[in-house]
């Protein structure tokens, strides 16, 4: 067995059971967030044979930042409550790895100390109804050494969870969400998701932060286009993990048509939701993404192993990737194209 498929239960036997529902669930019925990982694995290749691949690399670079391979760790809050050392472990194992971490808004450690890392990190930021908490948030991004800014965009309301019984808001203690907010000077109210954004709202970021803008949680080609025209450095395919508008459609489904839609432009293609294997991430890159995310696993790795838990998740599914390139008959990320995929349904291409 893989280590991989080893961390969610393992992850069980260490937190308590709300946070495990929590890191786990999806939103309403479950479908997207259940459906995530299989629809990958609908994928089909059609390898090249007869090319050198005696030396593969995984190494890439993502909006200029090198990186050892294409797999990068999601924004996620309550990384407190997986270690003790929260977003600072997840750095540090993002960091030894050579990779890139995204850190969520709701972050339990204060951007400084992410900085401290060392790690290359990017802000992921919702855009609060209050704009002057965003400012000041995104202030401290800046000065705590982020390089880019993820704008979420698939959340004008958080989903609906079907919890019950107790839930990991009974559990949270202050200093393990909102470390970056200033402190008491806020309402529900000004926290409460802005519902009124349109693509103006990555030109405001850009100029306030100077910093390239990546918009998270785009499912179409048409939006993606949006994004482009208004000045995103990439655009993340995402449904938020299945936890946003339950039904949503799969990523792997969504990302060809956002890849087609952003070919020729400068603009960064990456997608998330149900990545596990070398197998997706070779997908995924063929089909147009410059690299994927991982959430949850980087969630259950930090629970069971720490830093080093992470370090090696990513080395695992770096391994993983290296060992697909050589089987598909590409010696690099750069050669991977779309004509190497196929469905399942063997309809002719
Ligand atoms: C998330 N995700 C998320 N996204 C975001 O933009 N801001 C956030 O604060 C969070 N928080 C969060 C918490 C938890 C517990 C999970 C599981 C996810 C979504 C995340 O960035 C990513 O889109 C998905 O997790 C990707 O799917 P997989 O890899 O978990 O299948």
């Amino acid at each position: 067995m893989r280590w991989i498929d080893t961390l969610e239960a393992a992850a069980a036997d260490k937190l308590p059971e709300p946070v495990h529902r929590y890191f786990r669930q999806g939103a309403a019925g479950g479908v997207s967030a259940g459906e995530a990982v299989e629809s990958w694995s609908a994928y089909r290749f059609r390898p090249r044979v007869l090319n050198d691949v005696s030396a593969v690399s995984a190494a890439t670079t993502v909006l200029g930042t090198p990186v050892d391979g294409p797999v990068l760790v999601a924004p996620s809050t309550m990384h407190r409550m997986a270690d003790p050392d929260g977003e600072v472990a997840m750095a540090n194992g993002v960091a030894a790895a050579h990779s890139i971490v995204g850190i969520s808004s709701n972050a339990g450690t204060t951007f400084a100390d992410v900085g401290a890392t060392g790690a290359p990190w990017w802000l992921q930021i919702y855009i609060v109804r209050n704009r002057s908490i965003t400012e000041r948030m995104l202030d401290a991004a800046v000065a705590g050494g982020s390089r880019a800014v993820v704008l979420t965009v698939d959340t004008p309301v958080v989903g609906r969870k079907e919890d019950t019984g107790e839930t990991v808001w009974d559990l949270v203690r202050p200093g393990q969400l909102l470390a970056n907010l200033p402190d008491g000077e806020w309402t529900d109210d000004d926290l409460a998701k802005a519902d009124d954004l349109g693509p103006d709202a990555i030109g405001w970021l850009a100029e306030r932060t100077g910093l390239p803008v990546v918009v998270k949680g785009v499912l179409r080609g048409d939006d993606a286009k949006r994004c482009a025209d208004a000045g995103a450095a990439g655009v993340i395919v995402s449904n938020h993990g299945g936890r946003q508008l339950d039904g949503s459609v799969a990523t792997a489904q969504a990302l060809p048509e956002v890849a087609e839609a952003l070919a020729g432009t400068r603009t960064e293609v990456y997608v998330d939701g149900g990545i596990r294997r070398g197998e997706h991430i070779l997908a995924a890159l063929s089909l147009g993404a410059r690299a994927v995310f991982v959430g949850r696993p980087a969630l259950w790795a930090l629970t069971v192993g720490g830093a080093a838990g992470v370090t090696r998740l990513l080395a695992d599914l770096g391994a993983e990737f290296e060992h697909c390139l050589r089987l598909v008959g590409c010696p690099r990320p750069d050669d991977l194209t779309p004509d190497l995929v196929t469905t399942r349904s063997m309809d002719p291409l």
